[in-house]
């Protein structure tokens, strides 16, 4: 952690800033180390402070990982914050589960889980001390949402494909209408870092997000120039004010609690030229089973009155993408046609110079840093000429149809000349570029980290 991020941080609830006690870096320079004011102590884990106010169990897991710093047993602190237990009764077999509970099975079952659980706990502890330079994020996607507990592999999916994923080149072009500055960007509910990474060619940036196993990969696998901070999004944050150029939060914002209080935050942190962006926002009349807890679009522009803002949905902004132009910030809105959009993107700003229609882009959002092939295509083998022959192939039929747009820009069959796979990087404006543009343009090809995939 650079001390960049220690000026920006202070105590939620006494406000003052921290010292830092204990600091010690420790394999690859990762930082372990106290954060403490005059009401609390939180911890560091490998670089990222763990600012959560502490209650119940949450409580306990904080007060441990504290003493294993304390104690130079950095491993196990580093083990405990990334184990996320599955809950009961998902280590369970289906068909014991189907039992009903009345006959008394309810303590069994229960039995049963706490036993597979110890054993479940032995095998994360030794994946997790496995973990090393050979180690890939979907690997840790893989470990993550397919071997703790309940199967899920729609989310597995969205993370492993997410590099070119509509949704994903939205909020690209949404992150290009923010300004260069020197203070840096929050990037709130950042996840496994995906748009992390994009903002990072840019700007200075901060990811927030509540589940430390996401931050670790983001920090060491996905957009490693960006600073972590682990807590509760909708809490009060700890930062100090003015500390941000802008916040960005995608496909987040629909799932937090307080929503109000969020916003509130979120206004205090950013100085008066900034803005704030939900992209691929869910609302009331969004039709997925992620959306429960959405606002209606009324609800969601009365946040911000005092602020000039538009809406957009996420079809528009991937319309303009394809043609390589930015976000048409410039134009009214009319709700009643918004509500009939899936996904919605907000931007509010105190800068209205960037609420115009965005011309088209220098370079492709997508494809800046080191290319590779978009992991949807399957690699065929060698044509006669030595070319590359690859085919897109959807994981599952529920991942084609959420994201059935990308067929309108992703080719069922690519060629691709080996050579140019070998570069990690390209300038921009040469002739290698020029001579790849139509497979960028496509996103059969895209900037994706070294560790990503096997
Ligand atoms: C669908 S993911 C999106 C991640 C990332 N923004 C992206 O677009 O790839 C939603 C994220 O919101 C985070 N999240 C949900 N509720 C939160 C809260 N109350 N505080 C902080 N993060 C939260 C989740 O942990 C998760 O990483």
């Amino acid at each position: 952690m650079r001390n960049k991020l220690l000026d920006k941080i202070r105590c939620p609830d006494c406000r003052s800033n921290f010292n830092l006690e204990n600091p010690q870096f420790c394999s690859s320079s990762k930082l372990y180390g106290l954060l403490v004011c005059s009401c609390a102590t939180y911890p560091i884990v490998a670089g990222i402070p763990i600012i959560k106010n502490q209650s119940g169990t949450e409580f306990q897991k904080i007060q441990k990982i504290i003493t294993y710093i304390q104690n130079r047993d950095y491993q196990k602190a580093l083990n405990l914050a990334l184990i996320q237990l599955p809950n009961y009764p998902d280590l369970n077999r289906k068909v014991l589960n189907l039992l009903s509970d009345r006959l008394g099975l309810k303590r069994i079952k229960k039995k049963i889980h706490n036993f597979n659980l110890l054993k479940w706990k032995k095998k994360a502890h030794s994946f997790f001390n496995n973990i090393d330079e050979n180690t890939k994020a979907t690997d840790l996607f893989n470990f993550y949402f397919l071997k703790s507990g309940t199967k899920r592999t729609n989310p597995n999916d969205y993370f492993t494909y997410r590099f070119g994923q509509p949704r994903h080149l939205s909020a690209l072009s949404l992150s290009r209408s923010i300004l260069e500055s020197s203070k840096p960007v929050l990037d709130l509910g950042c996840g496994f870092g995906h748009i992390t990474r994009g903002l990072t060619k840019r700007h200075n940036v901060i990811g927030l997000d509540n589940n430390f196993y996401l931050l670790f990969v983001a920090k060491y696998w996905i957009a490693p120039d960006a600073e972590y901070v682990c807590c509760e999004a909708d809490a009060d944050l700890p930062f100090v004010n003015d500390a941000f150029c802008s916040t960005i939060c995608v496909n987040s914002f629909h799932f937090f609690d307080k929503k109000d209080h969020c916003i509130k935050e979120i206004k205090r942190l950013i100085d008066d030229k900034g803005s704030i962006i939900l992209a691929a926002l869910h609302h009331s009349k969004t039709k997925t089973k992620t959306s429960n807890s959405a606002l209606s679009v009324r609800e969601y522009t009365r946040f911000f009155e005092d602020m000039s803002h538009t809406i957009i949905s996420d079809d528009k902004l991937l319309e303009r993408y394809k043609d390589k132009r930015g976000p048409a910030l410039g134009r009214p809105y009319d709700i009643n046609d918004i509500e009939k959009e899936t996904l919605i993107s907000i931007i509010a700003t105190h800068d209205e110079d960037i609420m115009v229609d965005h011309g088209v882009f220098d370079t492709w959002p997508h494809s800046v840093g080191r290319l590779e092939v978009n992991p949807l295509y399957v690699d065929e083998g060698m044509d006669s000429t030595g070319y590359k022959q690859y085919r897109r192939q959807f994981p599952s039929k529920f991942y084609e149809e959420e994201n059935h747009l990308c067929k309108s820009y992703l080719p069922r069959q690519a060629v691709i000349n080996p050579d140019i796979l070998n570069k990690a990087s390209y300038e921009s404006e040469s002739q290698e570029i020029a001579d790849i543009e139509h497979l960028i343009a496509s996103c059969v090809l895209l900037d994706m980290p070294e560790r990503y995939h096997k």
